[in-house]
């Protein structure tokens, strides 16, 4: 069959639209999909109105993230079901990310008009797949396979710059199996990348511009990558590695799980001043029994025990987690446990969520579900606290000077956004002109205000921070 698809020529690129949901791990991943696109003539559009081809990166960790991507699939087709009768051109649709590798057979069912579902691990062959349907239209491709060979051995070079603030994935999938999580399902288990490769990538980024690195893994803190010299590299060996790449003024990782926080890595947040001092440790309940019955691994007692030992290492440390309330089993006591844990750590920030039973998962089919509204009435209960604790730890900082970031121009004219050493989004207003100047650049800022969500406050000089 014959497509209205015309392939480029070399002198007008088709339009690639890719929508992202889910962790950091997928903004990543769009960025490299885009990539590989581009080896075959696609260049990125805003819309998907215009777009030759549309991919929805999705996520299945909750089953709302999972659902949405049903409902955009169907506004997708009949966005090219109009463009087609209007005489316009086709449109190719693909389905990626960790949706696509738990629900592919679900999606062929529910979603006929999808021409491409492509796992996380496969997205390296995206380029094949979409030149097969560009030649020939009427089937689909399907590819959620783990490879043997590494999708990062075949993945092109970065062809557009991230920006001042960057991700670099250096770890992929989970071995934990915690009771509730469909990860290690969808991204297969734990692989490292080789330092080597992480440290070329992180050249190219500071040779681009970016002066911060966030390095990406489910379970970034389990990095045991091979080293130049041919042994292993744990993630503290990486980082202070890293830190002396001229330009790299600032790293970050998420997300850690707090059975791999070794001592070393503890040790780095003394020892290297270009880690941040701010790290996501999510630690999912303070009840030793649901604990348990999560396999997390560990004990509250034990998380108490981490936390203290960073701050011994770097005081001015902060920290931020994930909660899930009305895990099967869960009664009012455990909850309370959860309540006071967050009491006595104290969070900059948090993400917190109601369980959601996903197919596949132990938890999902235990018989002590906890009920919608009970679940419901804990996450407000949770989320007030949280709430308060992030807006005090913001209010504090009013009044402090503290290096800024900055990295995007704000909405109002003459208005430039940037990121504080505890990824605070932090507003400052200058002079309309000088706005696009500070771009990529850190200064030192004065705190004014905190707010719920981020700082306001104003340059104090006019020199660039080092
Ligand atoms: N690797 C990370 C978490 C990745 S998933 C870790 O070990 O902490 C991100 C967050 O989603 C989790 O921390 C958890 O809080 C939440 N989450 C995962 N599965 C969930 C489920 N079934 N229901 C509700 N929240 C869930
Ligand atoms: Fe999921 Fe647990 Fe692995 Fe995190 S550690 S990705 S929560 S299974
Ligand atoms: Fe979602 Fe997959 Fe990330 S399930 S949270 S996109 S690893």
């Amino acid at each position: 069959m014959q497509t209205h698809i015309e392939k480029s020529n070399g002198k007008k690129p088709m339009k690639l639209f890719i929508k992202t949901y889910g962790c950091q791990m997928n903004v990543y991943d769009s960025a490299r999909m885009a990539d590989v696109l581009a080896t075959i003539g696609f260049g990125s559009t805003a819309t998907p109105e215009d777009a030759d081809l549309v991919v929805l990166n999705t996520c299945h960790i909750r089953e709302k993230a999972a659902e949405k991507v049903y409902s955009e699939l169907g506004r997708l087709k009949v966005l090219r079901d109009q463009r087609k009768a209007a005489g316009g051109n086709d449109m190719l649709i693909a389905v990626a990310g960790c949706v696509a590798q738990a629900e592919g057979q679900e999606i062929q069912r529910r979603a006929p008009a999808v021409d491409i579902v492509v796992g996380p691990q496969a997205y390296h062959r995206l380029s094949g797949m979409v030149n097969r349907l560009l030649q020939s239209r009427g089937h689909r491709e399907t590819d959620t396979d783990f490879p043997p060979e590494s999708k990062f051995d075949a993945l092109p070079e970065e062809s557009a710059p991230q920006g001042p603030a960057a991700f670099l994935t250096i770890q992929e999938g989970c071995d934990k199996f915690c009771t509730f999580c469909v990860v290690p399902y969808t991204r297969g288990a734990e692989f490292s990348r080789p330092a080597h490769d992480v440290i070329a990538e992180a050249k190219r980024l500071s040779a681009q511009g970016t002066r911060e690195i966030t390095l990406l893994g489910q379970n970034v803190n389990a990095y045991h990558g091979r080293s130049p010299d041919g042994g292993t590299w744990s993630l503290a060996n990486l980082i202070q590695e890293l830190s002396e790449i001229d330009g790299i003024d600032r790293i970050r990782f998420t997300t850690s799980h707090p059975r791999d926080m070794s001592e070393d890595l503890i040790k780095a947040f003394a020892d290297v001043p270009a880690l941040m001092p701010y790290l996501h440790l999510p630690v999912q309940s303070g009840a030793d029994r649901i604990l348990k019955k999560m396999n997390r691994g560990h004990t509250r007692q034990f998380y108490f025990d981490i936390v203290q030992q960073l701050r011994s290492a770097r005081a001015d440390l902060a920290l931020s987690s994930d909660f899930i309330v009305g895990f099967p089993g869960e009664n009012d006591e455990d909850f309370e446990a959860t309540m006071d844990l967050v009491r006595t750590v104290g969070f900059a920030q948090a993400y917190s969520f109601k369980y959601s039973p996903r197919p596949g998962t132990p938890a999902a089919t235990q018989d002590d579900q906890v009920p919608e509204t009970v679940k419901s009435e804990r996450l407000a209960h949770l989320q007030d606290v949280l709430n308060q604790q992030q807006l005090a730890f913001n209010t504090e900082m009013s009044g402090s000077e503290i290096d800024v970031l900055f990295d995007r121009e704000g909405r109002k004219p003459g208005q430039i956004v940037g990121r504080s050493p505890w990824l605070q989004a932090t507003h400052v207003n200058v002079e309309n002109a000088e706005a696009k100047s500070l771009l990529g650049e850190i200064h030192r800022v004065r705190i004014s205000r905190g707010a719920p969500n981020g700082l306001i406050g104003s340059l104090i000089l006019d020199g660039e921070v080092a």
